[in-house]
């Protein structure tokens, strides 16, 4: 029999512990402590249930794991690391289960897999206090769906009923775009319909290489993730080290390889120079988008803000994004909108076209001087692989996630369905490819057509705004040039 082990929970663990949300769902990089927080965390909840009326605290769990050999090898040694069978309770091996009786404890757990759809139905008929999903990126989404039905139902009512019921959730990243992705994230299922949002309380959390890493202190090796990381993949590295989503298999991103995150993100807020133009690219249709960016005295674009609505007309898209955006972020600036094209013929919300409806408004508009996708996606490529004085070309306010979002990934070529490594010779339409086109017309204006000097406001009294001094300004506080 082992000495008696000491839990002190890391970081997001202890968060993770906190939350009583009824799915609760910690997500990071290998070996940082999740499967031993969540047995830790079932056996607290087993402590807190109230006492029936035999005096006992009673409660049931499952512990459900993709594979049989799967549990056995990992989700049961873990358990059995920190609740050895005969100091805390015993183990029934035919029933798989742990009977827990510590004090007035009286609990029962169960070990479950999925391998066989009989397992499935066993796992869906069970009358539950709580459950576990071990790996849970592994498990069927339909699987958490019934499991949420067979809570609440131990003890029974006449016995007092459960103190708390809920289910814990720890996995690996998953991949990007699949269901518990977008579960951690708090994205719709159905894309634009916020009612299939999947209500989860989600914990994240750090590198393993990072300085603020869950765990460490508790591995054997303190150069754990240093040696793990030598000769593995990226991608492996992004998912089991740093903890990232693993890119989907369902396309290829058009920008990958160009934007990169740690540069061309902004660590704060950026700040508009207010006596420069703004440039608005915007993309038309019932999913309009609008981005603002602006380039500064020394060449840098910075974009400054992104709006994008579904099911909105020009009309209603103008009165109420756009100029209330204007109104309060970009009040003193000249702004010019560049937009698709197509908008000098498709009919909005009205039979007048975008840019009739836009200077209507009393707007600067113009069209893009072309549609040609190798062009407008090659804008971003040509700017993405600028570096003036070291320093990147395009800089990105941290609050346009959708464009950080389809720069990284979501704007993408789709797989060709049946091939192994065919893609579409466009990006797809996604909630994401609206976005991404207003930028490049943006872009493409800046990198081709732009002169500051074109847009110089007149003030009532006929000075000219940038009459003054030289233009002369220090490094940016916040970017640093
Ligand atoms: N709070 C803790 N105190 C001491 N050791 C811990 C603690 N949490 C985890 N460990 C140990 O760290 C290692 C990795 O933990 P584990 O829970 O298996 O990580 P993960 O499930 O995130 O891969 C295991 O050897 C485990 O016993
Ligand atoms: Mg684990």
């Amino acid at each position: 029999v082992s000495e008696p082990k000491v839990y002190n929970a890391p970081k997001v663990v202890s968060q993770f512990m906190r939350s009583d949300a009824g799915l609760r769902v910690i997500c990071g990089p290998i070996g940082s402590g999740k499967s031993t927080g969540c047995v830790i965390e079932i056996l607290r909840r087993c402590q807190q249930q109230a006492p029936g009326p035999d005096g006992f605290r009673r409660s049931r769990w499952a512990v459900v794991r993709n594979t049989a050999a799967q549990l056995r090898d990992t989700t049961l040694k873990t358990f059995f690391d920190w609740i050895p069978p005969g100091v805390a309770g015993r183990w029934k091996e035919s029933d798989k289960t742990f009977f827990l009786e510590i004090g007035d404890v009286r609990a029962e757990i169960l070990f479950r897999p999925l391998d066989s759809p009989d397992d499935i139905q066993r796992v869906l008929s069970l009358e539950l206090t709580g459950a576990w999903l071990n790996e849970c990126r592994e498990i069927p989404r339909e699987i958490l769906d019934a499991l949420q039905g067979r809570l609440w139902r131990y003890p029974s009512k006449i016995n007092g009923g459960p103190s708390w019921c809920g289910i814990i959730c720890d996995t690996n990243p998953p991949e990007e775009d699949s269901f518990w992705a977008k579960c951690i994230e708090h994205i719709p299922q159905i894309e634009g319909d916020v009612d299939s949002i999947v209500p989860c309380d989600s914990f994240k959390q750090p590198s393993g290489l990072s300085p603020e890493a869950d765990n460490i202190e508790n591995l054997a090796n303190p150069r754990y993730y240093i040696d793990l990381v030598k000769g593995k993949s990226e991608d492996w590295i992004n998912t089991y080290v740093h903890g990232l989503y693993s890119p989907s298999q369902a396309g290829k991103p058009v920008y990958t390889k160009a934007f990169r995150s740690d540069r061309h993100v902004s660590r704060v807020h950026l700040v508009p120079t207010g006596d420069l133009p703004i440039i608005v690219g915007m993309d038309f249709g019932l999913t309009p988008a609008a981005v603002f960016m602006q380039m500064q005295d020394n060449g840098r674009v910075y974009i400054l803000r992104e709006i994008a609505e579904f099911d909105m007309g020009i009309k209603r898209f103008i009165e109420h994004r756009l100029r209330p955006v204007i109104k309060n972020t970009f009040p003193t600036n000249q702004i010019v909108v560049i937009g698709d094209p197509a908008g000098v013929s498709r009919v909005g919300t009205d039979e007048n076209t975008c840019f009739r409806v836009l200077k209507e408004y009393g707007f600067t508009a113009k069209p893009a001087y072309t549609n040609d996708p190798v062009t407008r996606i090659g804008s971003f490529m040509e700017a993405f692989s600028k570096y003036p004085d070291g320093d990147p070309m395009v800089v990105v306010d941290p609050r346009c996630q959708k464009l950080i979002e389809g720069f990284r990934s979501k704007y993408r070529y789709a797989k060709i369905k049946g091939s192994m490594e065919k893609f579409t010779d466009r990006p797809e339409k996604n909630a994401w490819s609206h976005t991404m086109e207003a930028a490049q017309y943006g872009m493409m204006f800046l990198l081709n057509k732009y002169d500051a000097s074109d847009y110089i406001r007149v003030m009532q009294n006929e000075h000219f705004l940038f009459d003054t001094a030289p233009v002369h300004r220090p490094a940016d506080s916040h970017t640093g040039y």
